[in-house]
Protein backbone atom coordinates (compact mmCIF):
# COMPACT_ATOMS: atom_id res chain seq x y z
CA UNK A 1 0.00 0.00 0.00
CA UNK A 2 3.07 2.51 0.98
CA UNK A 3 4.53 1.79 -2.31
CA UNK A 4 1.23 2.13 -4.62
CA UNK A 5 0.93 5.80 -2.73
CA UNK A 6 4.66 6.66 -3.90
CA UNK A 7 4.05 5.58 -7.66
CA UNK A 8 0.86 7.60 -7.99
CA UNK A 9 2.34 10.15 -6.68
CA UNK A 10 5.18 10.10 -8.86
CA UNK A 11 2.82 9.77 -11.37
CA UNK A 12 0.94 12.82 -10.81
CA UNK A 13 4.66 14.72 -10.72
CA UNK A 14 5.43 13.40 -13.63
CA UNK A 15 2.23 14.75 -15.41
CA UNK A 16 2.55 18.16 -13.50
CA UNK A 17 5.78 18.67 -15.00
CA UNK A 18 4.63 17.96 -18.64
CA UNK A 19 1.68 20.79 -18.27
CA UNK A 20 4.55 23.01 -16.94
CA UNK A 21 6.59 22.28 -19.62
CA UNK A 22 3.64 22.64 -22.26
CA UNK A 23 2.40 26.26 -21.09
CA UNK A 24 5.96 27.38 -21.11
CA UNK A 25 6.63 26.62 -24.77
CA UNK A 26 3.16 28.09 -25.48
CA UNK A 27 4.40 31.48 -24.71
CA UNK A 28 6.27 32.81 -27.75
CA UNK A 29 6.94 30.75 -30.24
CA UNK A 30 10.30 32.03 -32.44
CA UNK A 31 9.03 33.69 -35.53
CA UNK A 32 6.05 35.20 -34.95
CA UNK A 33 6.96 38.59 -34.73
CA UNK A 34 8.94 38.69 -38.20
CA UNK A 35 5.76 36.63 -39.66
CA UNK A 36 3.54 39.73 -39.04
CA UNK A 37 6.33 42.40 -40.77
CA UNK A 38 6.45 40.26 -44.00
CA UNK A 39 2.30 40.77 -44.57
CA UNK A 40 2.76 43.97 -44.43
CA UNK A 41 2.70 44.43 -48.35
CA UNK A 42 -0.01 46.53 -48.83
CA UNK A 43 -2.68 46.47 -52.12
CA UNK A 44 -0.85 49.95 -53.00
CA UNK A 45 1.63 50.30 -55.67
CA UNK A 46 5.41 50.60 -54.57
CA UNK A 47 7.67 51.94 -56.93
CA UNK A 48 11.53 52.43 -57.76
CA UNK A 49 13.33 54.07 -60.33
CA UNK A 50 16.78 52.48 -61.31
CA UNK A 51 19.01 52.38 -64.36
CA UNK A 52 18.27 55.68 -65.62
CA UNK A 53 20.15 57.73 -68.30
CA UNK A 54 19.49 59.76 -71.37
CA UNK A 55 22.20 59.41 -74.46
CA UNK A 56 24.44 62.71 -75.32
CA UNK A 57 21.83 64.41 -77.46
CA UNK A 58 22.53 65.00 -81.51
CA UNK A 59 19.92 67.59 -82.05
CA UNK A 60 16.93 69.13 -79.83
CA UNK A 61 16.11 65.68 -79.18
CA UNK A 62 16.58 63.56 -76.52
CA UNK A 63 15.90 60.18 -75.50
CA UNK A 64 15.47 58.91 -71.69
CA UNK A 65 15.64 55.20 -70.31
CA UNK A 66 14.87 53.88 -66.96
CA UNK A 67 13.40 50.70 -65.50
CA UNK A 68 10.13 51.49 -62.99
CA UNK A 69 9.60 48.23 -60.90
CA UNK A 70 6.87 47.94 -58.90
CA UNK A 71 7.06 45.79 -55.33
CA UNK A 72 3.41 46.20 -55.06
CA UNK A 73 0.36 44.41 -55.06
CA UNK A 74 -1.26 46.79 -57.05
CA UNK A 75 -0.59 48.10 -60.71
CA UNK A 76 -0.03 51.58 -61.26
CA UNK A 77 0.75 53.66 -64.50
CA UNK A 78 2.98 56.22 -66.15
CA UNK A 79 1.27 59.41 -67.06
CA UNK A 80 3.92 62.02 -67.98
CA UNK A 81 7.62 63.19 -67.36
CA UNK A 82 8.51 66.84 -67.09
CA UNK A 83 11.49 68.47 -67.18
CA UNK A 84 13.11 71.70 -67.54
CA UNK A 85 15.33 70.92 -69.98
CA UNK A 86 12.80 70.33 -72.63
CA UNK A 87 9.69 72.33 -74.02
CA UNK A 88 7.97 69.11 -73.99
CA UNK A 89 8.39 65.87 -72.96
CA UNK A 90 6.67 62.78 -74.45
CA UNK A 91 6.34 59.13 -73.60
CA UNK A 92 6.69 57.05 -76.80
CA UNK A 93 6.83 53.25 -77.35
CA UNK A 94 8.36 51.85 -80.55
CA UNK A 95 6.05 49.89 -83.44
CA UNK A 96 7.57 48.48 -86.52
CA UNK A 97 11.21 50.86 -85.75
CA UNK A 98 8.68 53.25 -85.57
CA UNK A 99 8.10 55.67 -82.42
CA UNK A 100 4.45 56.86 -81.40
CA UNK A 101 3.64 58.79 -78.87
CA UNK A 102 1.46 57.23 -76.15
CA UNK A 103 -1.00 58.13 -73.18
CA UNK A 104 0.12 56.37 -70.57
CA UNK A 105 2.40 53.06 -69.68
CA UNK A 106 1.31 49.96 -67.26
CA UNK A 107 3.40 48.95 -64.71
CA UNK A 108 1.88 45.94 -63.54
CA UNK A 109 1.44 44.69 -59.93
CA UNK A 110 4.82 43.18 -58.81
CA UNK A 111 6.44 43.74 -62.03
CA UNK A 112 7.95 46.43 -63.83
CA UNK A 113 8.13 48.90 -66.62
CA UNK A 114 11.33 49.55 -69.31
CA UNK A 115 11.94 51.86 -71.33
CA UNK A 116 15.04 50.92 -72.81
CA UNK A 117 16.49 51.46 -76.48
CA UNK A 118 14.72 50.15 -79.27
CA UNK A 119 10.87 49.99 -77.99
CA UNK A 120 9.35 52.50 -75.18
CA UNK A 121 11.36 55.44 -74.21
CA UNK A 122 11.20 59.33 -73.03
CA UNK A 123 11.34 61.75 -75.71
CA UNK A 124 13.04 65.19 -74.65
CA UNK A 125 11.68 67.81 -77.63
CA UNK A 126 13.11 71.38 -78.20
CA UNK A 127 15.79 70.92 -75.94
CA UNK A 128 16.58 74.67 -74.29
CA UNK A 129 20.44 73.36 -73.50
CA UNK A 130 22.59 70.89 -74.54
CA UNK A 131 23.77 68.98 -71.80
CA UNK A 132 27.02 66.66 -72.60
CA UNK A 133 28.31 63.17 -71.56
CA UNK A 134 28.91 63.61 -67.52
CA UNK A 135 25.88 65.94 -66.63
CA UNK A 136 22.90 64.99 -64.99
CA UNK A 137 19.75 66.05 -65.72
CA UNK A 138 16.99 66.33 -63.72
CA UNK A 139 13.02 64.69 -64.73
CA UNK A 140 10.22 64.44 -62.61
CA UNK A 141 8.25 60.69 -63.39
CA UNK A 142 4.23 61.43 -62.61
CA UNK A 143 1.96 58.14 -62.16
CA UNK A 144 -2.06 57.53 -61.89
CA UNK A 145 -1.75 56.47 -58.30
CA UNK A 146 1.56 56.61 -56.64
CA UNK A 147 3.30 59.99 -55.77
CA UNK A 148 5.68 61.43 -58.51
CA UNK A 149 9.44 60.50 -58.21
CA UNK A 150 11.90 62.83 -59.23
CA UNK A 151 15.00 61.22 -61.15
CA UNK A 152 18.51 62.78 -62.29
CA UNK A 153 19.67 60.33 -65.32
CA UNK A 154 22.93 61.03 -65.54
CA UNK A 155 24.33 61.63 -69.63
CA UNK A 156 25.97 58.94 -71.12
CA UNK A 157 27.71 58.38 -74.59
CA UNK A 158 25.90 58.37 -77.58
CA UNK A 159 25.87 55.24 -78.51
CA UNK A 160 25.73 53.66 -74.54
CA UNK A 161 23.23 50.65 -74.16
CA UNK A 162 23.41 49.25 -71.08
CA UNK A 163 21.41 46.04 -72.41
CA UNK A 164 23.23 42.93 -72.83
CA UNK A 165 23.26 40.91 -76.32
CU1 LIG B 1 10.52 58.97 -79.42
Amino acid sequence: MNRRTTALAAIALTAGLTLAGCSSSDGKPAGESSGKSSSESSGKPELKVSGAFMPQPVGDMAGGFLTVTNTGGEADKLTSVSSGIATEVQIHETKDQKMRQVKSFDIPANGELKLERGGSHIMFMGLKQQPKQGDKVTIELHFEKADPIKVELPVEARNHNPKQH
